[in-house]
């Protein structure tokens, strides 16, 4: 490797914090039903407030490296480059530089930093429309800088336009994309940056959020803002020269180790590769999902139903294979314990967690994959019943297992098309394939629209309950310990605006007596009226107070402590009540194991 990911990932923090950003460290991945996301879909996302106008409590440049989950492309996982999670390297101008200083920037980066030829970066930026002009002023840094007037390419809204699909009241605006060749040979005369041969790369974009989207049309911000993505993994593929994400430092370990599992060399076989990626990707994610801050477990709703797709779908692959289940965990272990080490040490905290919970998804699987033989069994019978019933009408009806049914063997039960198909053709049967498509699409722009978050109506009603129950989770948290001794710290935490959940190492079921007496701490500090203050403070004046956290390094130098007068004091991001007074009465409503030796509570306030 010429460049690993842990240099990309210092050299870019240490390149911003050098210009005066500071590292504002990364958010759960999970959104906190605040946003009305599902997921975090890009670096920008958890800042919104502040490129709306927030003052935000870290200053007005900050940097980061922010993971995402996107999980509308789910289905082209498998080639070289797609994947479910992916890092952002961020940074942001809240009002304070703009265009001239960022291209500056940008540039130093890529010629100086990363050595690229200045005669070869090519840039786009916005030709202009009736929201927004011609951006002139760009390109005019750009030309100073030293780019070619020929390498610089003015393009309409639907390339160099930025904004959170199908959403509004967010902040959006014109950007400015930097492209690289890979190669110097054109594949024609006419070879540039939109050419189908993808002899470009796009490396990363500056957007220049100057506008909030309205209902109709857009209106200027009074901040002029800078957000700044490059993708981690698209630049540490870019940087060592390589197409293929999977053969980068942050795959190639789970790559050999399924390689020596299996016997097959990876792009040996096109259909093993393929699934070797899909396991590799959906592995990844689950771990990073599990062993978020906010971890969440596979469910049959919202994030932990589409946790739980992701999962199934590796096992699926791992199924097909012939890989033994074994090895996904070693797979995760591997991503924990050798990859993610250093970047989310989190995760080696909560390593048993993680594994126990992928381990009882395999289980559950093996199982909804006996039922889903059933339902086949169940779909034929149907079938042969209605052929029975036709025939004595004088009807013919074909032996094809309908769309729908197809469809629903795949989602709910995980039968690949491909499997249908062929258990279909052992009982001479044949497969509406175009059936099975459009039933597909139907729930694909179904869930699409789940994951752009449809920012809902009711947005403010549900932000002020998540908030009342954020403030809860601390004085549980507090509680807790009460009850089970200092070290009984969070391994994990949800909020929606329903209820919260809690998730704590503890060897037993709760007994009555132990939820009484957390329900009536919690309710006692509640009937205290204690004021909840903010302050900010070094990291390690943080620690020397006993303020509870997760993971020390992964906080930024400056933190944000919340303290319930002497119950609480948690590092956390916010937000709270001002006062305990305001949450109404706790109830647990559900106790549960969670995994071996981990409990979870569910509470809510009446
Ligand atoms: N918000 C921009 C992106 O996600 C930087 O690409």
């Amino acid at each position: 490797m010429k460049i690993t990911s842990k240099e990309l990932r210092e050299i870019w923090l240490n390149f911003y914090k050098e210009k005066g950003h500071v590292d504002i460290g990364a958010v759960s991945l999970i959104g906190d039903g605040t946003t009305g996301v599902m997921f975090n879909v890009a670096g920008m996302q958890p800042l919104m407030p502040y490129l709306l106008g927030e003052k935000h409590p870290k200053g007005t440049r900050l940097c980061n490296v922010q993971g995402c989950v996107r999980t509308v492309d789910i289905e082209s996982v498998g080639d070289s480059s797609h994947c479910t999670f992916f890092e952002m390297m961020g940074n942001w101008s809240l009002g304070d530089y703009f265009k001239k200083e960022k291209t500056a920037w940008t540039f130093e980066l890529l010629t100086k930093v990363f050595g690229l030829d200045k005669n070869k970066i090519c840039s786009t930026v916005f030709a202009g429309n009736e929201s927004a002009p011609r951006d002139e002023e760009t390109a005019g840094y750009l030309k100073e800088l030293g780019i070619l007037p020929e390498n610089i390419f003015y393009q309409g809204k639907e390339d160099n336009w930025w904004e959170l699909e199908g959403t509004v009241g967010t902040p959006c605006g014109p950007d400015n994309e930097w492209f690289y060749p890979l190669t110097d040979e054109k594949c024609c005369d006419t070879c540039d940056i939109n050419c189908k041969c993808r002899r470009y790369v796009e490396i990363g974009n500056d957007v220049y959020m100057q506008y909030e989207r309205l209902e109709n049309g857009y209106k200027p911000l009074s901040n002029k803002n800078v957000d700044t993505g490059f993708g981690f993994e698209r630049m540490l593929m870019f940087l060592n020269g390589v197409k293929d994400v999977y053969v980068t430092d942050l795959f190639s370990p789970v790559i050999s180790h399924l390689e020596s599992a299996l016997g097959v060399k990876y792009g040996e076989n096109e259909e093993v590769t393929k699934s070797m990626r899909i396991i590799a990707d959906h592995i990844r994610t689950s771990v990073m999902l599990i062993g978020d801050v906010n971890g969440i477990v596979p469910s049959n709703v919202g994030a932990g139903y589409i946790l739980r797709r992701i999962m199934r779908r590796a096992i699926r692959h791992a199924k097909k294979i012939n890989l033994n289940l074994n090895e996904i965990i070693n797979v995760a272990k591997i991503f924990i314990e050798k990859i993610y080490d250093e970047a989310y040490p989190l995760l080696l905290e909560k390593e048993d967690y993680v594994l126990a919970e992928i381990q009882k998804e395999m289980d559950k699987f093996n199982k909804a994959l006996e039922q889903g033989l059933k339902e086949f069994d169940k779909v034929i019978f149907g079938i042969e019943r209605h052929k029975e019933f036709a025939k004595s009408k004088g009807e013919e009806v074909k032996n094809e297992i309908g769309g729908k049914a197809a469809f629903r063997l795949y989602d709910t039960f995980g039968f690949p098309l491909e499997l249908t198909i062929e258990m279909a053709q052992e009982r001479g049967y044949s497969v509406d394939e175009e059936g099975f498509k459009a039933a597909f699409e139907e729930h694909q722009a179904k869930s699409k629209a789940v994951d752009k978050g449809a920012f809902k109506s009711g947005l403010a009603e549900e932000s002020e309950q998540t908030t009342k129950y954020h403030t809860a989770t601390h004085l549980l948290n507090a509680a807790l310990k009460v009850v089970f001794g200092n070290d009984c710290h969070q391994m994990g935490s949800n909020i929606t605006a329903e209820r919260l959940r809690f998730d704590f190492p503890c060897d037993h079921k709760l007994t009555t007596e132990e939820i009484a007496k957390l329900e009536e701490l919690v309710n006692g500090w509640i009937g205290q009226k204690i004021d909840v203050t903010k302050e900010e403070m070094a990291k390690q004046k943080a620690v020397e107070i006993g303020a509870e956290h997760q993971f020390i390094e992964r906080y930024p130098d400056i933190v944000t402590v919340y303290s319930i007068g002497n119950v609480s004091k948690e590092i956390c991001t916010g937000p709270h009540v001002a006062n305990t007074g305001d949450l109404g009465k706790f109830v647990i409503k559900k106790e549960e194991s969670s995994s071996s030796g981990v409990r979870r509570i569910k509470a809510v306030l009446e």
